[in-house]
């Protein structure tokens, strides 16, 4: 299953926030930290990729997650997204309260094989590429090139992909494959093994999960065993609980305790080839 949320008419929501052109870091960053927030709740999820105002997660194949009723998955996943976006709002848009209460759609796309899920998120990575080069330089032409919008527009039709770096190269000097992997691949969050007597933060965890000084502590690389809310988290309604409702929770418990931990870390790789793929088996596997 992969369930996708996009947000609701962010075109107006990123102006009436004053989002920066053609990407805001500030916003993407949100975006990654809500997405944290969820896969921190839901331990069946194994992955996540996000660009723009959308983000996509994949549940394990074999989840028992609210026995699998679409309603309230797509419901309380959407949800949680949601207010973990406006609880972390003011981390990132210190001088920008906002104006008015974000929402969120969300879907579930249930696939029947492997090839479906590689060809999922090697869809949305295209379209990273594709959106992020088209805006990169239809706002170079505007910002740096001083045409208006009508104008970029029209520069801009009927171009390939290669016509779009030689504007970028020739007329501005930038170098298209030069810019930061967060907005030409996205974000990916996955779960990564970590010894058991490695400290949570080490530098190169730090710099693996890209958190900056703008990121509260408790995002750092968040070492957590999967399926330890299991056995911690006991509030009415929470994947822990319907655990219990169903009887498994024993089973958990004694399964948690043999899984070594895990934490999550946000990487700007590519998706698409089989290298990410063929390093994380498990993603597809269990
Ligand atoms: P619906 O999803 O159909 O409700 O419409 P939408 O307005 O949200 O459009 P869509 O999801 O297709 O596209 C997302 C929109 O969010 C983009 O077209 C941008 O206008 C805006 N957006 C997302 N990320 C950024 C950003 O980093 N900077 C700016 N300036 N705008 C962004
Ligand atoms: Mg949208």
């Amino acid at each position: 299953m992969v369930f996708r949320l996009d947000g609701h008419s962010f075109h107006r929501f990123s102006d009436v926030h004053d989002f920066e052109k053609p990407n805001d870091v500030r916003a993407l960053q949100l975006m990654d930290h809500a997405a944290r927030s969820v896969m921190e709740e839901y331990p069946d999820i194994v992955l996540a990729f996000g660009e723009s105002d959308e983000y996509s997660f994949l549940l394990k194949r074999s989840t028992s997650l609210y026995n699998r009723r679409e309603a309230k998955i797509v419901t309380t996943l959407t949800s949680y997204f949601t207010s973990s976006y406006v609880f972390n709002w003011s981390t990132y848009f210190r001088d920008k309260p906002l104006q008015y209460p974000p929402s969120f759609d969300g879907r579930i796309v249930p696939y029947p094989a492997e090839k479906h899920i590689r060809d999922y998120f090697a869809w949305r990575q295209a379209d990273t590429h594709i959106n992020n080069l088209y805006n990169t330089t239809f706002w170079a032409l505007v910002q740096q090139g001083g045409q208006t919008t009508t104008e970029a527009h029209a520069t801009l039709r009927g171009t390939f992909a290669k016509d779009k770096h030689e504007i970028l190269f020739s007329r501005f000097k930038i170098n298209y494959n030069q810019l930061d992997p967060r907005f030409r691949k996205g974000s990916v969050l996955v779960r990564e093994e970590v010894a058991e007597q490695e400290p949570s933060s080490t530098k190169e965890n730090l710099e693996r999960s890209d958190v900056n000084a703008q990121v509260p502590s408790s995002l750092d690389s968040v070492a957590t065993s999967e399926g330890s809310n299991a056995t911690t988290v006991e509030d009415n309604g929470s994947p822990a609980e319907e655990q219990k409702r169903s009887g498994k929770k024993e089973k958990k418990v004694r399964k948690a305790k043999t899984k070594p931990p895990t934490r999550i870390v946000l990487l700007h790789c590519d998706i698409i080839k089989d290298d990410f793929w063929n390093e994380r088996p498990s993603l597809l596997a269990e």
